[in-house]
This record gives C-alpha cells, sequence and structure tokens, in this order.
C-alpha cells in the first residue's frame, strides 16, 4: 500500500488541513520502460505555495486538485525495468508527495552517492544552486562590493551571505528572530545582521552601508525590501530571487517607493531555478570547493514522516525553520 497526499482545495491563505487529503493505493504492476522509486526525503519550499495557486502563466503549470503534491525530492530505485536507472540509483526531481513512484527515463535524475541524501535537498539541491546562481550569475559581485541579503537566515538566503563572503563582499544580512542574527554574525561571518521585527532598519542600513548597497538579494519583499530599497547606491543592483511574504496573497507589510529605481538608476532581475537545470553540475562543483575549504556551512531542518508535511510547510512562513526544511518519507 503506498501513502501519497493529493491536492484536495486551492487555499486562500496559509496551507491549511483542507488543502491536501492522505490517499492510500496501490501502485499498478511495473511498467515495461519504468522505474519504481522508493521516495526517502522531500523537500519543503517557498514556492510550492505559488506551484497551488490557480495562476496559469507562472514558471510552473498549477499542481491540478485531485493530483500529487508537487515536490522535490530524493530516493532509491526499488526496481527497474528499463536501462535508464539501476536498481540502487539514488535518483532526485520532483517526486511528489508520496512514497513511492514509478518514472520514465528522464523523469529524475541520478546522483552518486557522494554526499548525504539530506545534502541533495538542501545545499546540492534547489538551496544551493539558487543562492549561487543568484548572486554569481545574476548579481555579479564584485570583492569589496556591500551585499545586503533579506531572508537572511533561511536556506537560500544563509548560502549567499557565505557565498559573498567567501568572494570578498561585505554581507549584511535581515532575518527575523535575535537568534537567526546572531547565528549568521557569529557562526557565518556576516559584517552585520539587522532584524526586520525589532530593528530600526534605516539606522542599521545607514550605519553599515554608510556608502549604500551596491548588490541585494530579495528574498522576502514588504519591508526589508523597501528598507534595501532606500540604501540602494546609485546604479545599484537588486537580485530577485524571491517575495514570500506575499505569497500566501497577504499584502506587503510596507510598500517600497519605486520610484528609487530611476532615482539611483538601479537594475533588477528576476530569475527562477527551473530554468537552469542543466546549470547544477557545475555549480555543486563550486559548493563542494567552498566547503571543503570550510567556507561554507549550512543547517536542516528534517521533519520525519510524509504525515508531518502539510503542516510542517507553514513553518516556512511562520520563519519557525532553521534551516533548509526537508521531510523524511521512508528509510533508505
Ligand atoms: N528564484 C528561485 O528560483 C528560487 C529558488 C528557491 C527559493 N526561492 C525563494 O527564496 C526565498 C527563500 O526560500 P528558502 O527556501 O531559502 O526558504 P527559507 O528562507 O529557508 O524559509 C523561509 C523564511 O522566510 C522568512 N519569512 C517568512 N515570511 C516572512 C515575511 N512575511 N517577512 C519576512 N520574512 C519572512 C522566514 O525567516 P525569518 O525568521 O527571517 O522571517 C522563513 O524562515 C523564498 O522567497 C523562495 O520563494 C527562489
Amino acid at each position: 500500500m503506498n501513502v501519497r497526499y493529493i491536492l484536495k482545495s486551492r487555499p486562500s491563505g496559509r496551507f491549511s488541513p483542507e488543502t491536501f487529503e492522505r490517499v492510500q493505493d496501490d501502485l499498478p504492476p511495473l511498467a515495461d520502460g519504468q522505474a519504481r522509486v522508493k521516495v526517502a526525503y522531500v523537500s519543503l519550499d517557498p514556492a510550492m505555495r505559488g506551484w497551488v495557486s490557480p495562476d496559469t502563466k507562472s514558471y510552473l503549470p498549477p499542481v491540478a486538485i485531485g493530483d500529487t503534491m508537487r515536490s522535490l525530492g530524493i530516493g532509491i530505485v526499488e526496481d527497474s525495468r528499463t536501462d535508464a536507472y539501476s536498481t540502487g540509483d539514488w535518483v532526485t526531481g520532483f517526486t511528489g508527495w508520496t512514497e513511492r513512484l514509478d518514472v520514465a527515463p528522464g523523469q529524475l535524475t541520478v546522483v552518486p552517492p557522494t554526499v548525504s541524501m539530506e545534502d541533495y535537498m538542501g545545499v546540492f539541491g534547489l538551496a544551493g544552486a539558487t543562492a549561487y546562481h543568484g548572486l554569481v550569475k545574476v548579481g555579479e559581485p564584485k570583492a569589496g562590493e556591500t551585499l545586503c541579503v533579506t531572508g537572511a537566515a533561511g536556506s537560500v538566503g544563509s548560502l549567499v551571505g557565505q557565498i559573498g563572503k567567501a568572494l570578498g563582499l561585505r554581507v549584511i544580512g535581515i532575518a527575523g528572530t535575535p537568534e537567526k542574527c546572531r547565528w549568521l554574525v557569529d557562526d557565518l561571518g556576516f559584517d552585520a545582521a539587522l532584524n526586520y521585527r525589532t530593528d530600526d532598519l534605516d539606522a542599521g542600513l545607514a550605519a553599515f552601508a554608510p556608502d549604500g548597497i551596491d548588490l541585494h538579494f530579495e528574498n522576502v519583499g514588504g519591508k526589508p525590501f523597501a528598507a534595501a530599497l532606500r540604501h540602494m547606491k546609485a546604479h545599484g543592483r537588486m537580485v530577485m530571487c524571491g517575495f514570500i511574504s506575499v505569497y500566501n496573497g497577504d499584502r506587503p507589510d510596507e510598500y517600497p517607493d519605486m520610484t528609487a529605481i530611476i532615482r539611483r538608476r538601479l537594475s533588477l532581475k528576476g530569475f527562477v531555478m527551473t530554468d537552469h537545470f542543466d546549470t547544477y553540475p557545475a555549480i555543486f562543483a563550486e559548493l563542494g570547493k567552498l566547503i571543503a575549504a570550510g567556507k561554507l556551512t549550512y543547517r536542516l531542518d528534517v521533519v520525519d514522516g510524509l504525515d508531518q508535511a502539510p503542516v510542517a510547510i507553514n513553518k516556512l512562513f511562520e520563519g519557525t525553520n532553521t534551516g533548509k526544511l526537508v521531510v523524511k518519507v521512508v528509510d533508505a
């Protein structure tokens, strides 16, 4: 018997118990040309809130009502009737919220068992790829510049700041709790951290970036984004990675003064990593070097059991995840 979660209804705010339905059914006998995968971990990502919205113009089509909830994941091939996969292969990609699934060649990517499966969901997964591609390829940082990153203690933001430090930037992080701000400065080597809930962001940015921000990496939107915009240097660049504060349909807690883009001749560029899957191996090679050199650390927040996924996903929107949020599904 296989357990999976389907999308039952589209939420109007946060994910709720009514959003998903637990389904138990039998997989059909494995077809020729397919492989059966046992899912070990699934990744919980802010983008999943967008995937259940009815927006048909986004970078991925909406998850259909009644379909298995879409998610990234990693698993192990249990049985194979195709040359594309061998029993025991580790495979990653869009597994969805299910204990098992049958896949066709090309549907999931085989990865070597050289790091842990959890790491493939974090630093060697979407978060690491996003941080590196967004900062290095989109942001084009130069040593000596001042970088500001919001959502700084999250899985993407914490990697962005550390990669920035490794590249010789001055790094200011904006996060939501004193513990997260301490972690950024004391453990990750950020030059400064501001708590957007309690600190005066204008005073803090004026103090830590007196000449302005050269490069800004945006993960959350709202008040921290509005503050960063006020402190950008002329001709500064803004990498638009995410706007989690409005994914649930909330109005921004502060509207930015967009005239700053003109007055200070700023460049803003958005990107989505699903456009760049081909770049992942090269990025992971670079991240591996930074880890080996002791310049990159990360933390994982592992939730036990697929049944926890529908509730645990809201940790991302409450700010209670401490690191990359993943669900352990079944023992690999
Ligand atoms: N463009 C891409 O291809 C791509 C790929 C991956 C991720 N992303 C985006 O990157 C961002 C970070 O994703 P992640 O996976 O690394 O998640 P994460 O940062 O590990 O977790 C989400 C964090 O967002 C913060 N947050 C939640 N609601 C907020 C609000 N209203 N205002 C300010 N901060 C809020 C919380 O931290 P605090 O405690 O600090 O509030 C929370 O811990 C998201 O916007 C996501 O959509 C984009």
